[in-house]
């Protein structure tokens, strides 16, 4: 892909990190998504329909954190009332582990299974089964390059190569700082706006290897 201001002009940052087709208007997030997708998440998840859903990628995490107590706690009572036995809560019951350890070790998965009361085995399986749920800790910020299709079409190794380099690291090692984990994943369901790439909860899309430098220090900045 180049860009359409020709070289040397400067890159606007043209992915405001939400999955949303802009266009040619100046829409500000609010108005894409509409208000009651933005703003503050409440911590204990609101209405049992979404208490599994956000927030599922936040910067801090807590590997020590008990499953679960206080406002976590309450989600997790509200994911049980979402399902007519206890198995089916296990995968949003493994998210909000995930969100509030930020990875889910041997021992969560054990712990997350005496709580469904489940046998270790069959929760061990079920994480192992699902590339999504990190097994190891990940940084302060997970990127998560597409690579398929349309997104390996329009550069999309060029731009995962951009990101293991500008973060210093090999792919799916953490930056000396903490900061940044890069991986290279399948399809984002974002295939119209190559190259789609996911870090944390946001998705920044149409990513070329020169906005790369940028989209790091916008992160940065925002941990220091
Ligand atoms: S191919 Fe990259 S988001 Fe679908």
């Amino acid at each position: 892909m180049t860009d359409s201001k020709g070289a040397g002009a400067p890159i606007p940052f043209r992915n405001p990190g939400w999955a949303g087709n802009t266009g040619e208007f100046e829409l500000s997030e609010e108005e894409v998504r509409g208000d009651e997708y933005v703003g503050v998440r409440p911590l204990d998840g609101g209405h049992p329909g979404v208490a599994p859903s956000y927030p599922y990628m936040k910067v801090e995490r807590d590997p020590e954190a008990p499953l679960f107590e206080g406002p976590y706690r309450e989600r997790f009572e509200k994911i049980l009332t979402r399902y007519p036995d206890r198995q089916g809560a296990l995968l949003p019951t493994l998210n909000l582990a995930e969100e509030l350890r930020g990875h889910v070790s041997p021992e969560t998965m054990d712990e997350v299974a005496d709580l469904l009361e489940l046998s270790k085995a069959y929760v061990r399986g079920v994480v192992s089964f699902y590339t999504m749920y990190n097994r190891r800790p990940v940084g302060r910020f997970l990127i998560q390059v597409c690579t398929n299709i349309s997104c390996n079409l329009c550069g999309g190794d060029e731009v995962l190569q951009a990101f293991l380099e500008h973060t210093g690291t090999e792919m799916g090692e953490t930056s000396e700082d903490g900061n940044f984990t890069v991986i290279e994943v399948e399809c984002l369901a974002a295939c119209g706006f190559p190259t789609a790439v996911q870090i944390n909860s946001r998705y920044f899309e149409n990513v070329t290897p020169r906005e790369v430098p940028d989209i790091l220090e916008r992160l940065k900045a925002e941990v220091s």
